[in-house]
């Protein structure tokens, strides 16, 4: 066995040249040869064949088998193909890892070994596996320590990029004592595209431990395993990013659903504020509508007594007249239920409603003022009209608001007051018009109509809620509210999706 005759040429030359004398030198093992800078004292000389590894002693170069028994280099071969085969299945980074450590201990005679790889500051590598008395338990790394790049035999093999050999750790300066002394230490880098991304690290308790066929087969090893170490962790990165992500997303929809939340109930608010002012506005306006059938009742009731009196009612009279009360009376009732109804919250989830029938009841509780204002209402409701989804109650306000403003409009001017309200369909859906005379919106008050609080009229009169809360309403129903110019009036258009 001996190395080939041009490497020994270069090796002499190197050992006799006075510049590297001291410092290159081979050394050859085990049927290997190395090549090497021996960094800091004197190379003692020494016969090739028996050069013993020194301290620290950094290989450059790791020559070809220059010879070796045909078992041995079968028995390297059978190693590596073990390896390769027993990491074929493996996907995940900890798996990867996990399973160089144990191959090594099984197959390499090792006493212990632990994986490192490049930290997420890219300075430091931490101890991702390890198998011998750092893994007490299946996958566990008993205090796993950090390396500095560049401190330790660990952190000089990722900074300089080449294995370190320690013969004997007494001799060595740079030696970290992670969980007890041992002798011997070997170190190879894990590099993928000529990045250090780890260390193969194994210590030995008896000193001189490690051959040059460990070192040839930790590298080895280390380059078989570098490509899919380099990928689990890019995916491994990936998903840290996605878990990051994804936390970031969750926390955002809670903040979503907790802004959304608070919108809701300051628009229930609102609406409920707005409500509270249209049945103030109502008051006068359902007194009324009250004082109609309570005149009709007392009337009925006083002809009645008055006949009687004088004997001079017949009973078709009578029948006629109690008929009357009755009618009246019930009339009163759905007025006064209708406000009462009116006054609570919509709670219930929505419903199929005929917007005809909302503009009816509008009608029925404003009805009364608008005559008293002097205004013509002209209703052109569609025979055919499907329903829309929402709160009657609430589409209601929508509409009662439409039906005061157009009142308050209106009455501020001299002329033809008329109301047109029209409910129909087409193929865009459901259609809620009101169209007034009352000389229509400036264009300054145009673009803010449907703002909170806006209002143009006098203080007490308008609370500047009722558009806004209109608009909320009817964009919760999917639907859309627009205001125009028209003619000598303004015109309002409600549009709202079918309901099922
Ligand atoms: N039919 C209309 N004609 C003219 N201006 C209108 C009409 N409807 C609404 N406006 C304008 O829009 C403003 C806001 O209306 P609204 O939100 O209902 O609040 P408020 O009625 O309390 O003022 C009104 O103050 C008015 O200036
Ligand atoms: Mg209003």
């Amino acid at each position: 066995m001996s190395a080939s005759p041009h490497q020994w040429r270069i090796a002499l030359r190197l050992r006799y040249s006075s510049r590297f004398s001291s410092s290159v030198k081979w050394v050859y093992e085990n049927g290997l040869a190395f090549f090497g800078i021996r960094n800091s004292w004197p190379v003692i000389a020494r016969n090739g064949h028996t050069l013993k590894k020194e301290n620290p002693f950094t290989v450059l170069e790791l020559a070809e088998d220059v010879g070796g028994s045909l078992a041995s280099r079968n028995r390297r071969l059978e190693i590596l193909h073990k390896f390769a085969l027993s990491q074929a299945g493996l996907n995940t980074l900890d798996e990867i890892v996990w399973n160089i450590a144990k191959m090594a201990i099984a197959e390499l005679d090792f006493e212990d070994c632990v994986v490192y790889l490049l930290g997420e500051d890219e300075k430091t590598l931490v101890q991702v596996a390890a198998h011998g008395k750092k893994n007490p338990v299946a996958e566990e790394i008993l205090n796993p320590i950090r390396i500095e790049f560049g401190s330790g035999v660990v952190g000089t093999a990722a900074a300089t990029g080449t294995f370190q050999l320690v013969s004997d750790t007494r001799k060595n300066a740079q030696y970290i004592v992670d969980d007890e002394i041992r002798l011997s230490e070997l170190a190879v880098p894990i590099k993928y595209e000529g990045r250090v991304i780890g260390v193969l690290d194994s210590e030995h308790r008896e000193e001189n431990f490690y051959t040059a066929e460990h070192v040839h087969l930790f590298t080895t090893i280390a380059s078989l395993a570098s490509i899919r170490i380099d990928t689990a962790m890019a995916v491994a990165r990936l998903q840290a990013t996605v878990e990051r992500l994804q936390t970031a997303e969750t926390q955002m929809n809670e903040i979503r659903k907790e802004q959304d939340r608070e919108r809701k109930e300051a628009t229930a608010q609102m609406i409920q504020a707005s409500k509270l002012a249209t049945l103030g506005e109502m008051a006068t306006s359902v007194a009324h509508e009250l004082n109609q059938p309570l005149s009709i009742i007392r009337m009925a009731a006083g002809n009645a007594r008055r006949r009687m009196s004088k004997n001079s009612a017949d009973p078709e009279y009578l029948i006629d007249k109690l008929e009357s009360i009755e009618e009246q009376t019930s009339r009163a009732a759905a007025i006064i239920d209708h406000m009462r109804m009116f006054g609570r919250e919509a709670t219930e989830e929505p419903e199929p409603i005929d917007p005809r029938a909302v503009v009816m009841n509008a009608l029925e509780l404003m009805g009364e003022q608008l005559r008293l204002a002097g205004i013509r209402v002209e209703t052109q409701l569609a025979e055919d009209c499907p329903s829309v989804l929402g709160h009657s109650i609430q589409m209601e306000q929508v509409v009662l608001n439409l039906l005061t403003n157009a009142r308050d409009a209106m009455s501020e001017r001299d002329g033809e007051s008329k109301l047109t309200l029209r409910v129909f369909s087409d193929h865009k859906g459901v259609h809620i018009i009101s169209e007034d005379t009352g000389g229509g919106i400036s264009e300054e008050a145009l673009p803010r109509i449907f703002e909170p609080f806006y209002t143009t009229k006098e203080m007490g009169k308008g609370t500047g809620l009722g558009l806004s809360v209109g608009y909320g309403i009817v964009r919760d129903m999917d639907g859309t509210i627009r205001a125009e110019n028209i003619g000598d009036g303004a015109r309002f258009s409600i549009t709202l999706p079918f309901g099922r």
